[in-house]
């Protein structure tokens, strides 16, 4: 697709998808729940291409929860090993679109290999300048905003800041990954409206757009679909604007 057709288009500069329905497909064709996962695992390197291609600097998927380890150890077993070895096969594709890895969640509770795979390809991909994937990975939001505040009360303890050090602005910097900024269009496919959990600190105000699509199916035509949405969308940060006197 030419980039022609974004033209006009107000583009957010941070997408963050929640990866849904794999399950379902599987489902619908009588197969294994993994089979899913594993034509899901297809569908994300379509929309990071998409997003190098159309120059969107920032994506965050959101690949596994800290609710997930609930399911069957096999189902959970089977998405880990398959995200691990998404990211090695990647690896040269990451590198030639100048892709940055970074991970957002509790990294330290994944199996040792799997954090050595993440922290592997993070290193080799550290110097590059063009699209940064966030890989959102044993991820919660209620989890971050705990851990945060509780990296914070250590300081505080420490004696090495007050109470009246945080702010809205220094709450930032003990989220995961500090420096991105918040999304701007949070995209759900596999048909639920609600957000699980994701992203809760930094989705304050961003445009959610709800698809029908499962995500093995899920291609850019997709994407571009949902950045028409956010682009007619009216964003005011709960300010008024000019021609409009609601309170949104
Ligand atoms: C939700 O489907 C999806 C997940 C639990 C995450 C798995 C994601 C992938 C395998 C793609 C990741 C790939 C890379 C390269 C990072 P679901 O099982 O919740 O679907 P359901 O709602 O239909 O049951």
């Amino acid at each position: 697709m030419s980039p022609a057709e974004l033209n006009g288009l107000d583009l957010p500069q941070h997408i963050a998808i929640i990866m849904d329905g794999n399950g379902r497909w599987a489902q619908q064709r009588g197969l294994p729940r993994l089979q899913g996962h594993y034509e899901g695992r297809k569908a994300t390197p379509r929309v990071v291409e998409a997003c190098v291609n159309w120059k969107i600097p920032f994506l965050s998927v959101y690949a596994f929860s800290v609710e997930n380890w609930r399911r069957p150890l096999e189902e959970v077993e089977g998405v880990l090993d398959l995200i691990a070895a998404a990211m090695e096969e990647e690896l040269d594709d990451l590198l030639q679109n100048d892709v940055r890895l970074v991970a957002s969640g509790r990294l330290g509770e994944l199996p040792e290999e799997f954090q050595e795979v993440i922290a592997r390809v993070q290193r080799r991909t550290a110097a590059n300048q063009g699209l940064v994937l966030n890989l959102i990975i044993n991820y919660g939001g209620r989890a971050e905003i705990v851990d945060a505040a509780r990296r914070f009360a250590q300081r505080v303890q420490a004696g090495e800041l007050s109470p009246d050090a945080l702010t809205e602005q220094t709450f930032q910097e003990y989220l995961y990954t500090p420096g991105l900024p918040d999304p701007d269009l949070v995209i759900r496919p596999g048909g639920e409206q609600r957000l699980s959990n994701f992203l809760l600190w930094e989705t304050a105000y961003s445009e959610l757009v709800y698809q029908d699509v499962l995500w093995p199916d899920y291609d850019e035509e997709h994407l571009l679909e949902a950045i028409r949405e956010y682009s007619h969308r009216q964003r005011r940060f709960g300010a008024v604007t000019d021609t409009d006197a609601g309170d949104g």
